[in-house]
């Protein structure tokens, strides 16, 4: 089984559902590590609920971003994490980490991309007035949101609806998408590994 690591910032909904599509035999993985940028972050809670390792670090603690992601990379390494599961990480990956683990980081966004990248995606589509949005799970790479799309679900936007109505509606289609992708995504992984065998 394949170690995961889940870098949050926040509340956590998203790292939530990966662990209850892991407890209901959905995703078949170990979530090994939470590592959250944000003393404060409600994901926290949810990780010491579930008896899951949080790292905890700032990078105001450290001399620069390269020592930063350092230190991440090593708890990764020291767990043998395979991927790393950015669920509401509210910062760029830098080179340190990009390189540690190339084409295994992985970010889900809350509109269809190329549409909407950075913050505030599902507002900004709901006041451009798009009839249409969603989420996109893509490899993460050094700019924002741009890596390589590997799944999205479109969202229509109902007439009359209000900005919160469709954040839920956002939410629980991110919560479908993202277990269902990654546990797809390791299959078809650990098949090409076995091909080559
Ligand atoms: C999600 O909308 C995700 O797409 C974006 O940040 C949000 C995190 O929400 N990258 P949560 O912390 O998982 O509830």
């Amino acid at each position: 089984m394949r170690n995961l690591a889940i870098f949050a910032s926040g509340n956590g909904s998203n790292f939530q559902a990966l662990i209850k599509a892991v407890q209901d035999g959905l995703l078949g993985v170990n979530v090994v590590l939470l590592v959250c940028d944000k003393r404060d972050a409600y994901v926290i809670e949810r990780a010491k609920a579930v008896g899951i390792s949080s790292f905890i670090t700032s990078p105001k603690d450290h001399p620069s971003k390269e020592a930063y992601e350092h230190v991440i990379s090593e708890q990764c390494q020291a767990r043998n994490v395979d991927y790393i599961i950015l669920a509401g990480y509210m910062r760029l990956i830098g080179s340190t980490l990009l390189s540690t683990y190339h084409n295994r980081i992985i970010n889900i966004h809350p509109s269809l991309l190329p549409a909407f990248p950075g913050l505030h995606a599902i507002e900004q589509a709901f006041e451009k007035g798009v009839k249409v949005t969603g989420v996109t799970i893509h490899y993460v790479d050094e700019g924002v949101d741009t890596g390589t799309i590997i799944a999205q679900a479109a969202v229509p936007i109902k007439a009359n609806e209000s900005l919160d109505e469709l954040e839920v509606r956002i939410h629980q289609t991110e919560h479908a998408l993202y277990p269902r992708t990654i546990a797809e995504l390791i299959e078809k992984n650990e098949g090409a590994i076995n091909d080559v065998k």
